[in-house]
């Protein structure tokens, strides 16, 4: 029977994505502490999640009034670990738990994060992925020796060449290159560990690499584009892609557009992994967890809402009065999450929508939507999502940490178990293994994009 993916979406900061979490009576305070994410992990384990992610960006949410202040005041995802760090500190507490970090490809040379992650695949005995993202707002740019964001399809343009590089040299080291042959003094055959020599239009990097292949080949590959040019480059490199699709209907229809686009590119669509990004309030029964909502639910800011947008769609919202239309000019120039201003267009049916719509329609800096009941309320919603193929699994957001994944771990795995949409054990070591997504061949990338068997 087809199995349900379960991913956990964290953060190695002072509050999950929902920014006003750290006010939660049960958040706990000690988020940058090692105990705290060794425990998350321990959790996750317990439940079986396939995978525990961290997002990630390159700077605070201060593009609201071009200032830190209100960022830090209210804790708006102010603190922002290394994610990568963090995920070994977890690697070395569990030992099934995939784990998967976010790294730009603005930001870094691609040898640096082939090399990183390839490291990070070993030392978790073959259980790393890469969460790649281009970045979106000038804020990371000026942290990171730039003035501004790259345009948002040539940061793509960027993107395939990094990644064209990144699996160049993930491909160095042939699976038998390494002999150890001590009594004739051969340590691996020169033949089999090859030099890339790229030079490209956006890098140059000339290898051999110097990390060989993992238990799992290289890192899985975890993608998030909503734009047509985003999810094109999903379907080129993706194998765990995450979605925020508005309703069912659009979910079936965009889940096997997608699938369709994977086939054509000459890639198995069984070997990528479609996740819905869902945010549950789960309890022993529906009236316990509507209880917890009503606590959750009073806990935003305004505030929250135009830092998050501003960061998110790379405008600063303070220069608008609340009830004031944005122009044409203004919306064009919203360059980060272009699917936020677009989804609020449509969502208020005006072509000019004002702040207060954005706070309204964006849903930003609330929970979203949450599906809040007992295991069978919650159960019967991820269900139906699975069954009627509107995805291939869930990445599963917190209200709070670690009462969120305490919560759904507790009540909702077991009745996904019951039903035999989510299984009792990990398949093997390695996150391919459990995801059942076949270790790449070596150079099977190329040219068209076909995978080995697992
Ligand atoms: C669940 C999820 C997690 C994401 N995590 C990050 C992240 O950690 N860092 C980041 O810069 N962007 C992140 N993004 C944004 C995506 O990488 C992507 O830029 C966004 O969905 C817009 O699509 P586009 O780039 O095709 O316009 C995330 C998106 C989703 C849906």
């Amino acid at each position: 029977m087809r199995q349900m993916t379960l991913i956990a979406f964290l953060q190695a900061q002072n509050c999950t994505n929902f920014a006003s979490s750290w006010r939660h009576p049960q958040s706990r305070t000690d988020t940058w502490s090692a105990d705290y994410y060794r425990h998350i992990g321990r959790v996750l384990e317990e439940g079986k999640f396939h995978l525990g992610f961290f997002d990630d960006r390159l700077s605070m949410p201060d593009m609201y009034g071009r200032n830190h202040e209100h960022t830090v005041r209210h804790g708006i995802r102010c603190v922002k670990l290394d994610a990568v760090t963090v995920l070994t500190v977890m690697g070395m507490a569990t030992e099934r738990l995939g784990l998967g970090a976010t790294y730009s490809t603005s930001y870094y040379e691609p040898f640096h994060v082939a090399r990183l992650f390839a490291t990070l695949d070993l030392m978790t005995d073959g259980r790393a992925a890469w969460n790649v993202v281009t970045s979106l707002n000038d804020g990371e740019a000026q942290n990171m020796g730039r003035d501004e964001a790259i345009a948002h399809d040539l940061r793509y343009d960027r993107a395939d060449e990094f990644m064209e590089v990144v699996f160049g040299h993930w491909d160095t080291w042939e699976d038998d290159a390494i002999v150890q042959d001590k009594a004739n003094g051969l340590f691996a055959r020169p033949e089999k560990v090859h030099r890339l020599d790229h030079r490209g239009r956006y890098f140059r990097s000339r290898g051999p690499f110097t990390v060989p292949r993992s238990p799992q080949g290289h890192p899985v590959i975890i993608q998030a584009g909503q734009s047509g040019r985003g999810k094109t480059f999903g379907a080129q490199w993706g194998e765990v892609i995450f979605v925020v699709y508005p309703n069912i209907e659009i979910a079936r229809r965009d889940y096997a557009d997608f699938k369709k686009d994977v086939a054509r590119l000459g890639r198995d669509p069984g070997h990528v992994k479609v996740a819905q990004l869902i945010n549950t309030v789960s309890a022993a029964t529906k009236t316990e967890a509507e209880d917890k909502w009503a606590v959750i639910n009073k806990l935003p800011l305004e505030i929250d809402a135009l830092s998050l947008l501003s960061e998110a769609l790379n405008f600063d919202f303070a220069r608008k009065d609340m009830d004031e239309a944005f122009s044409d000019a203004e919306l064009k120039e919203m360059s980060g999450l272009q699917a936020i201003r677009d989804r609020v267009v449509q969502a208020s049916g005006k072509k000019n929508p004002t702040v207060r719509d954005f706070i309204h329609f964006s849903g930003r800096g609330r929970v979203h939507d949450p599906i809040v009941g007992g295991p069978k309320e919650v159960a019967d919603k991820l269900e139906q999502w699975f069954a009627e193929r509107a995805c291939d699994g869930f990445v599963v957001s917190a209200t709070h940490v670690p009462g969120a994944y305490e919560d759904f771990v507790r009540f909702v795995v077991p009745e996904l178990q019951r039903r035999g949409l989510f299984r009792k054990e990990y398949a093997g070591k390695t996150l391919r293994e459990n995801l059942g997504v076949p270790i790449p061949r070596v150079g099977a990338w190329r040219g068209t994009y076909a995978m080995g068997s697992v």
